[in-house]
């Protein structure tokens, strides 16, 4: 097991990525904290992971909200006595638009759950790590949209490309203290977010997610879009023992789609 009795939060833990990574973890011995706006995915993930034999505590927050976010980790803390990893992966879309017909509405709450609540996750999990001084995992979900702006989601772009460059001023705050601060940038993965934004044209189209992915997309060498599976491998590496030497990292899951 490469988690074995690790503390971890995961935010966005009741749906998509953050369902798979809690999966994931809970095979490799972790003890969860999930956190989520929505109680049904929580009890949902929940289920599933006690189902693995995982030890699992839910809580029911909104991560651009400072008070809720500190009423989490001291949650954790008094419930597992520590915390060794924190995994930021609570996100949402804009509402899709081209830039000059977004609202100010849609790009504050952009910012509010996607950098804001990435933020708050980040700062209070580093207080919580430095204070225990045997070092920590943070690690958070962008997007490819952090690395390449892509058209009608440009808050989403900026919050992405945001979080990218707040965990490397992190990484080089904390590496003393053997913390590591890395970012996951996934591209096209098939969650309940992408079908949000898609489904309405794969319907109109008679089309699947797959084939509009490979077919209307920017290119997938490996050919095939990616699954909550393929992200939770990815985050589980930098979580483990295995990746003691990375930090400050910005690291593509996207099958090829995005190099840089
Ligand atoms: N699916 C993709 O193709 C893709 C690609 C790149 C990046 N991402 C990123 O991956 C992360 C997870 O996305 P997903 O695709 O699994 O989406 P999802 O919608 O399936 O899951 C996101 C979860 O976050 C929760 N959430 C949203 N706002 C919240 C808030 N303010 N406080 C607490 N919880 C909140 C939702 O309730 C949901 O359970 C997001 O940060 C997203 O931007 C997804």
């Amino acid at each position: 097991m490469l988690l074995k009795d690790r503390v971890a939060i995961i935010t966005g833990g009741g749906s998509g990525i953050g369902q798979g990574v809690a999966g994931r973890f809970a095979k490799e011995g972790a003890k969860l904290m999930l956190v989520d706006l929505n109680p049904a995915g929580l009890e949902e993930t929940a289920a599933q992971v006690k189902d693995a034999g995982a030890e699992v505590e839910t809580f029911e927050a909104d991560v651009s909200v400072t008070e809720q976010v500190e009423a989490f980790f001291a949650k954790t803390v008094e419930h597992f006595g520590r915390l060794d990893i924190c995994v930021n992966n609570a996100g949402i879309g804009n509402p899709p638009a081209p830039l000059v017909q977004m609202t100010d509405e849609g790009f504050d709450r952009t910012v509010a759950v996607n950098l804001r609540g990435v933020f708050l996750c980040m700062r209070a999990a580093g207080r919580q790590m430095l204070q225990q001084g045997d070092g920590g995992r943070i690690i958070s979900v962008a997007s490819q949209a952090g690395k390449t702006g892509f058209a009608f989601l440009s808050p989403y772009c900026a919050t992405k490309a945001g979080v990218i460059l707040m965990s490397k001023a992190m990484a080089k705050e904390v590496g003393a203290s053997n913390i590591t601060v890395n970012v996951v940038c996934p591209g096209t993965i098939d969650t309940p977010l992408l079908h949000g934004t898609l489904d309405p044209i794969i319907e109109a189209q008679g089309t699947t997610l797959e084939e509009w992915a490979l077919k209307s997309g920017s290119p997938i060498p490996l050919n095939r879009i990616g699954y909550p599976r393929d992200v939770a491998n990815l985050i589980t590496f930098l979580a483990s023992d295995d990746a003691d030497y990375m930090t400050g990292q910005a690291i593509n899951i996207s099958g090829g789609q995005e190099m840089h």
